[in-house]
């Protein structure tokens, strides 16, 4: 079996190390809200350095599509890695050529270069084989730690491993590792949870995890298309009435492999989706035809929580309800504590990733009880559709 190759494999003292990390964080009037991704990466670079390695970081920043934009400058991320790693951090302006090389020409063995958004060059997103040699000439060795980028074959995560020994750092290994366990090869039964707004956004994940999971928990706006697909009333609610028969055949598709399809037994609605909106808990049977089903309610919950009990694995994307605004962020939370603390109990293993799943799960309080949160968006949904991951592949050893 193929197997990922890593950074125990590789002698980097003295040597020049190009890390792709993914240092796009979020960012309001030009100050980092969450460094949650910068804080990730530490550990790879802080290993590199402390094998002696000079530690050149690669990253792009939102979507500057080709051009200089000087507020999608990672200068301010490079302040923010030396205060977190309380060490000097030099940076380049540019992420080729002779702002780059002079710049890593100057920096002690040890020490952190960043070099300027990789996606000021449009060569970078259209995989430019030029572009990518003309990376891989300031550096002896890559390590791609970008999982949340590894769905896109540029050429800072595809097309400069074909000019440079290339390894996965500790934060792709882990990510892999997580979703290996959780998905490929995991311990029976397995509750996949998947939630949003959307079910034709998850139609792929959903028709892959109905060949791993023994049971789908679908929630959020998705499950309303489930019930309206089966004949329930959901008065205003979120729905796409025009996948419904995807969502019958989803069902069909999940019975045939063995997966049981969990919908939701009743449900928190309101007139309206706003805090401190009034809200009252009914029966499927009992949504009134003027207002919206925003959560779950008390006998889903407690049905769900049955389930994870007998459960050995949880795989969780989305949330299960309207979670941004109270109460209705009160299905989530319950559900999301309790798989934290079967975790916390050794009794399940459980990772989650995807979108406004982090934010959900740390808003429960719960984050820190799973097994494994992952940082990706787009690249966790791909990979449990069951995609080849191009800035993976190129990591494996054969
Ligand atoms: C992300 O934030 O999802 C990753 O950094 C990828 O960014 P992208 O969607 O602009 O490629
Ligand atoms: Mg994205």
């Amino acid at each position: 079996m193929a197997e990922l190759k890593t950074l125990d494999t590789l002698d980097v003292a003295g040597k020049r190390v190009l890390v792709r990390v993914d240092f796009n964080v979020p960012m309001r009037d030009g100050k980092i809200t969450d460094t949650t991704r910068i804080d990730r990466a530490l550990e790879t670079l802080n290993e590199l350095a402390g094998k002696g390695a000079k530690v050149v970081i690669l990253s792009h920043f939102g979507r500057p599509k080709g051009e200089v934009h000087a507020d999608m400058s990672l200068r301010p991320v490079a302040d923010a890695l030396a205060k977190i790693a309380g060490k000097p951090v030099t940076f380049a302006d540019d992420c080729i050529g002779a702002p780059a090389r002079d710049a890593i020409d100057a920096a002690p063995d040890g020490g952190f270069v960043i070099l300027e958004n990789l996606r000021f060059h449009a060569a970078e997103e259209k995989n430019d084989p030029d572009f990518a040699r003309a990376l891989a000439e300031n550096g002896d060795i890559f390590v791609s730690d970008a999982f949340s980028v590894a769905h896109r074959a540029h050429a800072s995560t595809e097309g400069i491993t074909h000019f440079l020994p290339s390894v996965a750092g500790r934060l792709m290994q882990a990510e892999i590792e997580a979703l290996t366990k959780a998905l490929d090869t995991p311990t029976h039964p397995v509750i996949a949870v998947v939630g949003g707004a959307k079910v034709s956004t998850k139609m792929a994940v959903l028709g892959h995890l109905c060949e791993k999971a023994d049971q789908i928990v679908i929630g959020g706006g998705m499950a309303n298309t489930f019930l309206y697909a089966n004949g329930v009333g959901i008065g205003k609610s979120l729905c796409e009435k025009d996948m419904a028969d995807q969502a019958r055949a989803i069902v069909d598709v999940a019975r045939n492999a063995g997966c049981e399809i969990v919908l939701p037994l009743d449900a928190v609605v309101a007139d309206a989706f706003a805090e401190g909106a009034a809200s009252k808990t009914v029966a499927l049977s009992d949504v009134p035809d003027d207002m919206m089903i925003l959560d779950i309610g008390p006998k889903s919950i407690a049905d769900l929580q049955g389930r994870l009990k007998a459960a050995k694995t949880v795989l969780w994307n989305g949330p299960l309800g309207a979670f941004e605004v109270t109460p209705f962020n009160a299905g989530t939370n319950a559900v999301a504590r309790t798989v934290a603390e079967l975790t916390e109990a050794g009794k399940l293993l459980s990772v989650a990733g995807g979108g406004d799943t982090v934010a959900a799960l740390a808003g429960a309080g719960a984050e820190q009880g799973f097994s494994y949160v992952s940082a990706a968006g787009g690249a966790f949904l791909e990979w449990i559709e069951g995609k080849s991951l191009p800035g993976v592949a190129v990591l494996m050893s054969v």
